[in-house]
């Protein structure tokens, strides 16, 4: 009987020429039923576009009043129907205490859609992210979009995207700079997955 074999991580660069193309990335991940329980990374440099990410993903969940960037409190829940999700910008996050005693344990072990900018700034207390967003600035409106799928989890949601870079006409209006299919990714032990 046939059977699939993936290495993790999976890892995908692709280009986002514009705001648009980032708002598409959005609609799509939101569609997926397993984004109902992850845990996103979103990485990259001051202006690369984590928040501007997020904003777009939570209107496509339903989030309809003001969105803010949660650099100051850290955290901003949203409660949708049969979702709770968590924006997280870890950014001023100094105190490791305040780990425990703001409740950010629970709040990761607990069934949602969990949405980090700054995971660097707080590693050792962070569960495995299910995807890493990795966005780089390539000028005003482009961005270089790597994407890293580190469980299985992660693997569906990038699966989504794959299908749909090959079903749209010009896929979400991204220029794949890696074409290699799916199923024969390989992983960085040098295997095919
Ligand atoms: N393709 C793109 N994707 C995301 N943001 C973009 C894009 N092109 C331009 N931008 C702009 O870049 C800025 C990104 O800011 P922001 O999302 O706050 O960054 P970060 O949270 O990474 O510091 C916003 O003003 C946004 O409108
Ligand atoms: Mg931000």
């Amino acid at each position: 009987m046939y059977s699939e074999t993936v290495h993790l991580p999976i890892v995908k660069t692709v280009v986002w020429p514009d705001e648009a193309a980032t708002r598409s990335f959005a609609s799509g991940l939101a569609m997926q039923p397993a984004i109902s329980n992850a845990f996103i990374e979103l990485r990259g440099d001051l202006g690369a576009g984590k928040t501007t990410l997020v904003r777009h993903l939570l209107r496509a969940l339903g989030v309809t009043g003001r969105i803010k960037s949660p650099t100051y409190a850290v955290v901003e829940p949203y409660e949708l129907p049969g979702l709770n999700v968590w924006h997280f910008d870890f950014y001023r996050f100094s105190d490791p205490r305040e780990w425990e005693e703001a409740g950010f344990r629970d709040i990761f072990a607990s069934p949602g859609l969990k949405l980090a900018e700054w995971p660097e700034k707080v590693a050792g207390h962070l569960p495995l992210a299910d995807l890493v967003v990795q966005l780089a600035t390539v000028d005003d409106h482009t961005r270089q979009v790597t994407l890293t799928a580190q469980t299985p989890t992660g693997v569906t949601l990038m699966y989504f995207f794959d299908s749909m870079l090959a079903f749209s006409d010009k896929g979400l209006k991204a220029i794949e700079l890696d074409d290699t299919p799916m199923n024969q990714v390989t992983a960085p032990n040098g295997n095919s997955a």
